[in-house]
């Protein structure tokens, strides 16, 4: 029993935070579970909760009624409700005073084997909507429509957003509009610059057009969600553009990492072998967010998809570094031998810098925004969104910046003062790796 419970709060505490709340229908069959968590939802104070439960069947009629119901609870609460239980202090969570009860199944008007219930929240907080079965061996079959939202102060419309993520579709649409702007820039910039242009700073205005327009139809995606409450406003495109961008951003940091169109144009068979395993995982992990984003959280399904989706991810990430690795070593073999230490050296900078950058990109953006999000209050939710958002800018910029084309090439323009203190450097650098 103790584990049961304390699997329990592991899955009430893992992905707690990450399900976007909109009307759900949810079919439970000839399921005995005591607890079955549904999904969760920042209310205001003006939140509410319609429950619309049909085709009701129990396995035994003659339960107690009593016993069977819903509730809404906090995180910190439920972790006193648990130790309630463990203390025997009750005997079902729904008699616990910490949570809210919605509705106990006594209690409600029935029509059949169907009812609805409109329930008013008046304090604000982030609330998990749970239902409780505390009859031993009783199976529970139910179709469950169940919408959340709050309503808004003055004009009175529904809005199906958490508190914490109402005003992303805003967040999501400036962040596109400043993707547009950048591509906008950027092609001005090789225009200016075509004599110097490589096919490499195309695929990189591919990047950025495409992350805008992934952006702007996630935005509509998410200002449809809370008009509506239902997730099929522009779903398609953005699964679409999400795809598209995740496929053509790793490309870009395998293709930049190899130096390709750079240093050199063709690729090396190992450089292919990596592209070759992180295309068809980002076709996995896109489908895997798909899957994430339409089901139910705390379902199996759910769970499944989520582990394989971080697995995909932690691979396609780990994959990307190991060819601007491998630049590193052919340039500090090339200044080694050839004896353009400067031009070398210059190389070997920039790809170091690159290699530092992605991993703090890679690790901001998986690592500490997870944190945040974990850690925020459910009325900041956004912020880690705007972390993300902004972390992610910067690499672009970063990237942009470091590898734009130049009339004026590093490479080569070099006089014999900064080559000796080039070679001076190379030197000290073999001493110390000895
Ligand atoms: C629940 O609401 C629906 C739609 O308004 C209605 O058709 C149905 O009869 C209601 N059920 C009960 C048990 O009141
Ligand atoms: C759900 O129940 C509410 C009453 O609580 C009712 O107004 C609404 O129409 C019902 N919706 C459906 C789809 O049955």
């Amino acid at each position: 029993m103790a584990i049961s419970r304390f699997s329990l709060l592991l899955i009430f505490s893992l992905f707690l935070s990450l399900s976007s709340a909109e009307i759900r229908h949810t079919k439970i069959r000839s399921d005995s579970r005591p607890i079955i968590p549904f999904d969760e939802f920042g209310f205001t104070n003006t939140g509410r909760l319609v429950l619309n439960v049909s085709d009701l069947s129990l396995s035994n009629p003659g339960a107690d009624h009593s016993k069977l119901g819903f509730f809404l609870c906090t995180r910190d609460s439920w972790l006193h409700v648990l130790q309630q239980l463990e203390n025997s202090a009750v005997s079902c969570a729904l008699d616990s005073g910490l949570v809210h009860g919605v509705v106990l199944f006594d209690s409600v008007s029935k029509s059949g084997n169907s009812f609805n219930k409109t329930y008013e929240e008046t304090n604000p907080d982030q609330y998990t909507l749970v239902f409780a079965n505390c009859v031993n061996n009783l199976q529970v079959s139910m179709s469950v429509r169940s919408s959340m939202y709050n309503l808004d102060g003055k004009s009175g419309t529904r809005d199906y957003l958490s508190a914490g993520r109402t005003i992303l579709p805003r967040v999501y649409f400036m962040f596109s509009l400043l993707y547009f702007a950048l591509a906008i820039f950027w092609i001005h910039f090789l225009y200016k610059k075509r004599l110097t242009v490589f096919r490499i700073h195309f695929f990189m205005l591919a990047v950025v057009i495409l992350k805008a327009l992934n952006l702007l139809c996630e935005a509509e995606d998410k200002s449809y969600i809370k008009r509506t409450g239902s997730a099929h406003g522009w779903d398609v495109l953005f699964y679409i553009f999400s795809f598209l961008k995740g496929i053509t951003l790793f490309t870009l940091i395998v293709l930049i990492g190899t130096g390709w169109s750079f240093l050199k144009p063709y690729l090396q068979n190992r450089e292919k072998k990596v592209l070759m395993i992180v295309i068809p995982l980002q076709v996995v992990a896109n489908i895997a967010q798909v899957v994430i984003d339409e089901t139910r959280p705390y379902g199996q399904e759910w769970i499944t998809w989520k582990q394989v989706f971080l697995l995909v991810d932690v691979i396609c990430c780990c994959a990307v570094l190991f060819p601007i690795v491998w630049s590193i070593k052919i340039l500090r073999e090339a200044a080694r031998t050839d004896g353009k230490a400067a031009v070398n050296l210059m190389k070997l900078t920039l790809f170091r810098q690159y290699y530092i950058v992605v991993i703090c990109y890679i690790y901001f953006t998986r690592v500490i925004v997870y944190a945040l999000e974990t850690i925020t209050s459910y009325r900041y939710m956004w912020t880690s969104v705007v972390a993300a958002e902004f972390a992610t800018l910067a690499f672009y910029l970063f990237t942009g910046y470091k590898f734009k084309p130049q009339a004026h090439n590093p490479y080569f323009a070099v006089d014999d003062e900064e080559e000796e203190a080039a070679a001076e450097q190379l030197k000290l650098e073999d001493e110390f790796e000895l």
